[in-house]
């Protein structure tokens, strides 16, 4: 079966985001045409939304097996799907889940940051629980020539420990040993992408510029973070249930709002595996 409707896409943002219209729950599985349509768009747009989608798990886990190859957790008859809540009964790790309130690109401590992930809401926080979107080419784009070619040179150091220092700022000892454990990964500043692009990697595993005086580096970091999420540079995915929505982890930032962990807010996350390293 070949595409019968051609999907559009329509701007979220000027920089972020973008609203899927015309696509079927059915073709998602069955279009061959549509895994290349939306691979090229999430390059394209970063963010897709696809508004009360309600996609099923068994869609979902065939749906990204079409865009890439996708991560396994544990075991169960669906192992793809990863259960992003609060609620411990649900999900084991929910714990580590409270450092996502803050601004981050997915994998930075791995030899390759995952690719994509898509997100379908099932059910939503009644308060908070937003999740927000910013653009790392846009961080990027936004550079004087000076500054792109200073920052060209640089190179930062990642951690999981500066990540959870954030919501944990006075860490036991055994936390520590902990956060620890997942090893330092440095990485430019700048990411050359295969596409030729190129974007700012920056979010909460930032730890120090190599090279540079500990203070100066860190200042410099904070302050081409808020510049690449400051406000106008923002798409805020406002929640309601069914809404799939997916992100290009290469070139978007992104973060949740706070929410309670009694709110049952339950997202089914499928990730796909990157295969650009950062250079
Ligand atoms: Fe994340």
């Amino acid at each position: 079966m070949s595409v019968d409707v051609t999907p559009t896409a329509e701007r979220l943002s000027p920089t972020v985001g973008a609203v899927v219209h015309g696509v079927r729950r059915d073709q998602m599985v069955e279009d061959p045409d549509l895994p290349a349509w939306f691979l090229q768009a999430l390059e394209q747009y970063g963010v897709l939304v696809l508004r009360e989608f309600q996609i099923g798990d068994e869609e979902q886990v065939a749906f990204s097996k079409k865009l890439g190859r996708v991560e396994v957790f544990g075991k169960g008859p669906l192992p793809e799907i990863f259960r992003v809540t609060l609620d411990p009964t649900k999900n084991p790790v929910a714990e580590y889940l409270k450092g996502t309130v803050d601004w981050h690109i997915d994998g930075l401590t791995e030899e390759i940051p995952i690719m994509a992930t898509l997100l379908s809401g099932h059910v939503v926080s009644a308060t908070g629980g937003e999740t927000e979107f910013a653009s790392s080419y846009a961080a990027y784009d936004d550079l004087t020539d000076h500054e792109r070619d200073t920052f060209s040179r640089l190179r930062v150091m990642h951690t999981l420990e500066a990540a959870q220092r954030l919501t944990v700022p006075d860490p036991s000892p055994e936390q520590l040993r902990l956060w620890r454990m997942r090893p330092a990964k440095e990485h430019p500043l700048v990411w050359t992408h295969s596409s030729g692009r190129k974007s700012l990697v920056l979010g909460a595993t930032m730890d120090h510029v190599v090279g540079m005086e500990l203070e100066e580096g860190r200042n410099l970091l904070n302050e081409l973070l808020s510049h690449a999420t400051r406000p106008a540079r923002v798409y805020r995915h406002e929640w309601q249930v069914g809404d799939l929505v997916m992100w290009d982890n290469r070139g978007v930032l992104h973060r949740v709002l706070p929410y309670s962990s009694n709110s049952g807010r339950d997202m089914h996350r499928t990730t796909l595996y990157g295969d650009e390293v950062i250079r």
